[in-house]
């Protein structure tokens, strides 16, 4: 047994077996031999096109369906919500919970935060991409950009970059005006302080939690994480904490990463509990649909496929739908639960028309400042990496190798709420198969390959905080088989390329400052696929935004809550509109994107969702 395993188990302190230098030969090369058929595997891995492998039925067990028993409460789907939920839930020792999982279990490959890119291209994700898209992604096959999702205990959280943000207070202010009364910032900011146990030495401990059971950290820097800071600096940045008072300013990123491992919800809130005789973890179980009562539109249970045979599982107080921003709604509407017209299409009756899957938002994120320096970083092999991980040294602690950040708004300087995130990417940049996380086209990817370089290149990702432009998620069928239809519609409004084009022209004033100058920091385009156009102008510009525009998957509001069906899904509890028993949470419940990476926002809507069912059942 290597100590890798000896950690997970408890048996030793992670951090000190990662710092003590007892690690013999043998159990480093096992955790080398380890990672490496991993990524082998993941290079010859398929992503699914559809969820025949997982809702495969024996012949035998088609018209059988088991009783799994009967639950206090059902929690659809272990992911960044649903895990903190069920923690929440069975602190009541009254109450036994059922948590259901399409995915299987985390694994010591999951647990290393330089991995993310390579979780892509493993079973632990969905495998979904966006439809083609009109004014982003064409660098992508068929300018489709890929939607990852987690389909594993912790769920997106598990694969995802474990940057910890929260946004911007007038992000739950504005969520509190659309009619969402307990929302506002100083009601949510309590339920972020829970969650966290904070471990950041310049914390603003006013706005930080450090009894939670989220370790939440920075990884060690690199020169470039200097270089970032400081050219920063010299434009009038000031090194903030993002997620206290101010969130204006440049910052290392805080991490939800303790020593060298990931802490995503399966590990911060699942795993230490499940000694709780009230949680019941079920994993490799895919719901199909929701059991209805369809004369008084209560919701009963849940039916759902699991090795080869059919369930149902009945739920005496709720059943709660946490399955993401993308599955929540296709169970919603394969159960009836969606837009009138929508369901006509694809043949299911309507119980409750809701705007189901309108309103979706996403942040877009344009990756094309590539910017070569005369430094070399981590020009070393993969098996070199992986010692130095054990040894807790980087690249592999951090994801994506990414350490750095900035919040700025590039059309009010005065402004306290940001509209782009500057995000620094390190060498050397990815792992064997993460540029397949970004779909790019034979094109783009042979001319990055001959014009990149990766020990010596940075890149400054922009996120488009507040896009004005909203997409939809809709049904092809409906058969719980086929994968949902997902369109991001980026850029759909011409505000947000203009946003995106004042955030290139802010961004590139980093190289014209002494920090960027003493590394001889230059604009080096990795493609040449907008050469038409003279490099630099406006139209260079509006084509390579075109072409390297991806999505930071961090979709929202597809089941967006307010207090109206016209226009929201759920109401300010969570509860479903026009149904009984029957919530959702998750993601897509935002109204409204928050300004930041939403992995700590979805976190706060479950706590805060367990307190409401807490109050509700519990007089
Ligand atoms: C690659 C990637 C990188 C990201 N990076 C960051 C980051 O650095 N920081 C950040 O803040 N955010 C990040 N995000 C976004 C963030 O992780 C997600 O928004 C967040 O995890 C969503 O939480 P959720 O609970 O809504 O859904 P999820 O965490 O996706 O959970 C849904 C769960 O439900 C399960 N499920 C779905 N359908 C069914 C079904 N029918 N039956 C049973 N189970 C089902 C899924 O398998 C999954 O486990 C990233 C996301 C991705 C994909
Ligand atoms: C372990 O020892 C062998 C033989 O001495 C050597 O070839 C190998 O590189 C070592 N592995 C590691 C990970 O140090
Ligand atoms: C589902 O996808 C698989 C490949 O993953 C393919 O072989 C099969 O034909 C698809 N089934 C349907 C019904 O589309
Ligand atoms: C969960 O419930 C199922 C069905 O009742 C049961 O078979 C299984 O043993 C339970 N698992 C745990 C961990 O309690
Ligand atoms: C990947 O790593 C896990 C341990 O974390 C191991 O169980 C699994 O077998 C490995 N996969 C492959 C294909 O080697
Ligand atoms: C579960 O284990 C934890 C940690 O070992 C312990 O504190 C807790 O009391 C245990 N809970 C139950 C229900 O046994
Ligand atoms: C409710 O209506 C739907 C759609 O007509 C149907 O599929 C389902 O079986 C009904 N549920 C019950 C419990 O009758
Ligand atoms: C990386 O190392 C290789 C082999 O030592 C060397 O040839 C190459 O020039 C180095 N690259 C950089 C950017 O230093
Ligand atoms: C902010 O913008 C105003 C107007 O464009 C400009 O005059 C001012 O110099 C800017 N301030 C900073 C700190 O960049
Ligand atoms: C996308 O294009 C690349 C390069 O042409 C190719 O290797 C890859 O298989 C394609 N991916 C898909 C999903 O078609
Ligand atoms: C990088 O470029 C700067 C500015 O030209 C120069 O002062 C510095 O010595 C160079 N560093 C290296 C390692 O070449
Ligand atoms: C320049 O090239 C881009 C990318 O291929 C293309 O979209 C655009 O239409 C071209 N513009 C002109 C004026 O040819
Ligand atoms: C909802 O829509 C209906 C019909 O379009 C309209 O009469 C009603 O005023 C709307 N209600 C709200 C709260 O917007």
């Amino acid at each position: 047994m290597y100590y890798l395993q000896a950690c997970v188990l408890l048996i030793l302190p992670c951090n000190l077996l990662a710092d003590s230098s007892s690690s013999s030969n043998e159990t480093v090369q096992a955790f080398i031999d380890m990672v490496l058929n991993n990524i082998t595997a993941g290079s010859n891995y398929v992503l699914p096109l559809n969820n025949s492998k997982l809702a495969y039925v024996s012949p035998s067990q088609e018209d059988i369906i088991d009783d799994f028993g009967t639950f206090d409460f059902i929690i659809v789907g272990a992911g960044s919500a649903g895990s903190l939920l069920a923690n929440r839930l069975t602190e009541v020792e009254e109450w036994n919970v059922l948590l259901l999982e399409a995915g299987g279990l985390q694994n010591d490959f999951s647990d290393i935060p330089g991995m993310t890119a390579e979780l892509y291209s493993t079973d632990m994700n969905w495998g979904y991409f966006s439809t083609p898209q009109t004014r982003a992604c064409k660098g992508m096959n068929q300018s489709m950009c890929v939607c990852p999702r987690g389909k594993v205990v912790g769920g997106s959280s598990t694969i995802n970059g474990k940057m910890y943000v929260r946004g911007n207070k007038a992000d739950y202010d504005a969520w509190q005006e659309m009619g969402n009364t307990g929302w506002s910032y100083n009601d949510v900011l309590p339920y972020f302080i829970k969650t966290e146990n904070s471990h950041i030495y310049n914390k603003e401990s006013d706005y930080h939690g450090s009894e939670g059971m989220l370790d939440v950290n920075y990884v060690d820097p690199t020169i470039f994480t200097s270089v970032f800071l400081s050219g920063k600096e010299e434009l009038g940045d000031e090194v903030i904490d993002y997620n206290g008072k101010s969130q204006i300013g440049v910052s290392r990123v805080q991490f939800t990463i303790n020593g060298n491992k990931a802490v995503g919800s399966g590990r911060a809130f699942i795993d230490p509990f499940l000694n709780r005789t009230n949680l019941n973890v079920t994993v490799n179980a895919f719901v199909t649909r929701l059991l209805i009562d369809n004369d008084t539109k209560t919701v009963l249970g849940v039916e759902f496929i699991k090795d080869g045979s059919k369930y149902e599982a009945t739920a005496r107080n709720e059943v709660i739908l946490s399955a993401g921003a993308i599955n929540t709604p296709q169970i919603l509407m394969l159960s009836g639960i969606g837009p009138n017209e929508e369901l006509d299409k694809i043949g299911v009756e309507t119980l409750v028309d809701l705007p189901v899957g309108r309103a979706l938002q996403e942040h877009p994120a344009f990756i094309g400042i590539n910017i070569r320096t005369n430094q070399t970083l981590f020009n070393e092999s993969i098996e070199t990496f992986l010692q130095n991980y054990l040894n807790n040294q980087r690249p592999y602690t951090a994801p994506y190798n990414e350490d750095v950040l900035a919040f700025m708004n590039v059309n009010d300087n005065e402004s306290s709420v940001p509209n782009i995130q500057q995000i620094l990417v390190s060498p050397p940049g990815s792992t064997p198969n993460g540029w397949r996380t970004l779909n790019f086209n034979k094109q783009i990817l042979d001319q990055f390959a001959e014009l990149s370089s990766p020990y010596t290149d940075i890149n400054i990702w922009l996120v488009l905080l507040n896009p004005k432009s909203e997409g939809s998620l809709t049904l092809k069928s409906n058969s719980f088989l086929d994968f949902p239809k997902i369109d991001y519609n980026f850029y759909a409004e011409e505000e947000d390329v203009e946003t995106m084009l004042a955030a290139i022209t802010e961004t590139l004033k980093l190289l014209e400052t002494d920090t960027f100058k003493s590394v001889d920091g230059k604009y080096a385009p990795t493609t040449t696929v907008c050469a038409n156009y003279t490099e630099g102008a406006d139209e260079y510009w509006r084509c390579m935004i075109e072409q390297l525009t991806t999505s930071v998957y961090h979709l929202v509001g597809t089941t967006r809550m307010g207090t109206s069906s016209n226009d929201s899904v759920v109401s300010p509890t969570l509860f479903v509109h026009g149904m009984n028993s029957l919530r959702v949470v998750d993601a897509g419940v935002m109204p409204k994107i928050p300004s930041g990476n939403i992995n700590a926002p979805t976190y706060m809507i479950a706590e805060k969702a367990a307190d409401e069912i807490k109050n509700y059942w519990i007089q």
